[in-house]
């Protein structure tokens, strides 16, 4: 392992103009440098580095991060890599801290793999009647072929059983701590994590065990216990049961995915081997990123209550992003799939993976149920949240579809469409501007307006400001403003951490284009413009005067342009025509 502080040594030091300048010729405008974007194929020079700020930004296909990153993405290197390249380079010594990477990964998997065994032998070990009986109960049975190639296995209710075992076979405690498999007493030695629970090891593509999940089965909290997050376990980029499905998912040409535990054993029982789960979480990037060497399209199982729905349509921009097709699968209001396939069986199954709806389709069924297209104001904003994700899709074909849907929803003309799609997906840059500044009936301007101004005067990030970022409305900014809280933490805030730390590609891709913006003017008297808007977002209720008072501010700190723009656009989206001046 390299020693956090070296990887802030490294980030501190070295220049990233210095670095990218060695793949890509940059000329210096203003404070930034710019050059040809290595990340995507364009004419005119939209990448941006920034040696103060330490980033980099293309307006263009929007790739953004730091040095680091710059070289995990061009030389195609893994974090350790590029952080030992860049120590070589500018002679930064790294003593690596004992059982350095690869040491560590065999320790944890080698401990993790007898547990698995322990584990599996306690199964089927006379003490284990009561788990063997539960098991059965839920349609599993010790000599079916689940038990097997999932290596089901179950932890005693005693605190040292795994202990004991492991202390047997010579292990050292302290590795199987390291990989959450027992804890620390209080007064020296150690005692089991997993105690009356149905194991499940969780392991990734190649099978080495990683972590395991466990279910109780004497009624304890939690109900499902996971070996805690390490640096050869983590939750949001594993897929259970990835190993044991792979070759079906390829073979099929397409995956299934699930939450729990039990629905993914239960779709492998019945016939769904090409089912993987997320372990109760919500699908993440890196999910996604796993199944997409394998599967031609995504099926994503929900309930078809509405936090389901919701569920999965935030699934659509990751998916847009990824480039991987994806259709949704809604189950009957309050089952999951063990108890679908359980009270309804494969055929029924069968039926609705036939009857699922592509996701995007599901989305603008959604969309059109959520607004009025009878009215001038429900098409603007329908317009408004449809156009970004019609941006997203890469299939020209794809888009050209749903582009005429749009257009017919909205009856206009799809070169219309096509218009305000070019300006969307061209200029980038002024589209993602516009698109967080134009209110359309809520207090947007004003949120991105704080965050703009926080971004350029971090000293005014007060408590009070931090309160009013919990109170954004708006999806994508409150993401945003969730992530500068995050950064914050209570001391100096730094915007550039926030592109260091955040997960999500789209906040960091934002922030960062905020902050190497070159000409988006100096803000006359922040402090007013923050008091201002704080003011709107508390009181979202009755946006109009904000709102033009807001305009005023922006012509008078020198950004007329965005003050224009917005007027036009309020103007045309409003169907009582009282917002033009
Ligand atoms: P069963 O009652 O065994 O059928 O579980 P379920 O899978 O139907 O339960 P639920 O819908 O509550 O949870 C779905 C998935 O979320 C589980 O399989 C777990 O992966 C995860 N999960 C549920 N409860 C907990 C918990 O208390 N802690 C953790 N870490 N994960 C949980
Ligand atoms: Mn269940």
């Amino acid at each position: 392992m390299i020693p956090r502080e070296k990887i802030e040594e490294v980030r501190e030091r070295v220049s990233i103009v210095e670095v990218v300048s060695g793949y890509v010729p940059l000329t210096k405008r203003g404070q930034n440098h710019v050059g040809l974007c290595p990340f995507h194929s364009e004419k005119t020079p939209s990448f941006t580095v920034n040696e103060d700020k330490k980033l980099f930004h293309c307006f263009g296909c929007q790739a953004s991060g730091n040095v680091v990153t710059f070289l995990m993405r061009h030389e195609g290197m893994e974090f350790p890599e590029a952080i030992r390249t860049l120590a070589r380079r500018y002679n930064i010594t790294i003593v690596e801290e004992k059982r350095a990477g690869k040491g560590a990964w065999e320790l944890v998997t080698g401990v993790n793999s007898a547990a698995a065994d322990f584990f599996t032998g306690e199964l089927k070990a006379p003490g284990g009647v009561k788990a063997r009986s539960y098991l059965e109960k839920r349609g599993f049975s010790l000599t079916g072929e689940i038990a097997e190639s999932f290596r089901l296995g179950y932890a005693p209710d005693r605190w040292d059983a795994l202990t004991g075992y492991l202390k047997a076979k010579g292990f050292d405690l302290a590795f199987a701590e390291k990989a959450g498999l027992v804890l620390k007493k209080q007064r020296g030695g150690y005692y089991d994590r997993f105690r009356g629970r149905i194991v499940f090891p969780i392991t990734d593509a190649r099978g080495n065990v990683v972590a395991f999940g466990g279910r109780t089965i004497v009624g304890a909290e939690p109900k499902y216990l996971n070996s805690p997050e390490s640096p050869v376990f983590k939750k949001a980029d594993t897929l259970f049961g990835m190993y044991q499905a792979k070759q079906n998912i390829t073979k099929q040409g397409s995956a299934l995915v699930v939450e729990g535990y039990f629905d993914l054993m239960a779709m492998h029982r019945d016939g769904f081997t090409n089912a993987v789960a997320t372990m109760g979480t919500a699908l993440t990037e890196g999910h996604i990123a796993r199944l997409r060497g394998y599967a031609g399209c995504v099926y994503t199982l929900f309930d078809s209550d509405e936090a389901g729905k919701k569920a999965a349509l935030r699934g659509l921009r990751l998916f847009l992003n990824e480039d991987v097709p994806s259709r949704v699968v809604l189950l009957p209001q309050g089952t999951d799939p063990d108890e679908f396939l359980g009270k309804s069986g494969p055929d029924a199954m069968k039926r609705l993976l036939k009857e699922s709806t592509a996701l995007m389709d599901f989305y603008l069924e959604e969309l059109s149920n959520r607004f009025d297209l009878q009215t001038a104001r429900g098409k603007a904003e329908y317009l408004d949240e449809v156009i970004e994700y019609l941006a997203m899709i890469k299939n020209v074909a794809e888009r050209g579809h749903y582009s005429s849907h749009v257009a017919t929803a909205l009856g206009i003309e799809v070169k219309a469409l096509y218009d305000v799609l070019n300006t969307e997906s061209k200029q980038t840059d002024r589209a993602s501007f516009l698109r967080t500044a134009i209110p359309a009936g809520t207090s947007r301007l004003a949120e991105s307006t704080i965050l703009r101004v926080i971004l350029k005067h971090p000293e005014l990030l007060t408590n009070e400001v931090l309160d009013c970022l919990g109170r954004f409305q708006d999806t994508f900014l409150k993401r945003v403003a969730k992530a500068v809280g995050a950064t914050s933490g209570g001391g100096r805030f730094e915007p550039s951490d926030v592109v260091d730390s955040a997960e999500d590609e789209e906040v960091k891709s934002w922030i960062a284009g905020e902050l190497l913006k070159q000409d988006d003017g100096f803000i006359e008297s922040p402090e007013k413009m923050l008091e201002d808007c704080i003011e709107k977002v508390l009181n979202a209720g009755k946006p109009r005067e904000t709102t033009r008072r807001l305009i005023k501010r922006l012509e008078e700190s020198g950004l007329g342009e965005v003050a224009r723009e917005i007027k036009t656009k309020l103007g045309s989206s409003s169907s009582s025509g009282s917002g033009r001046e």
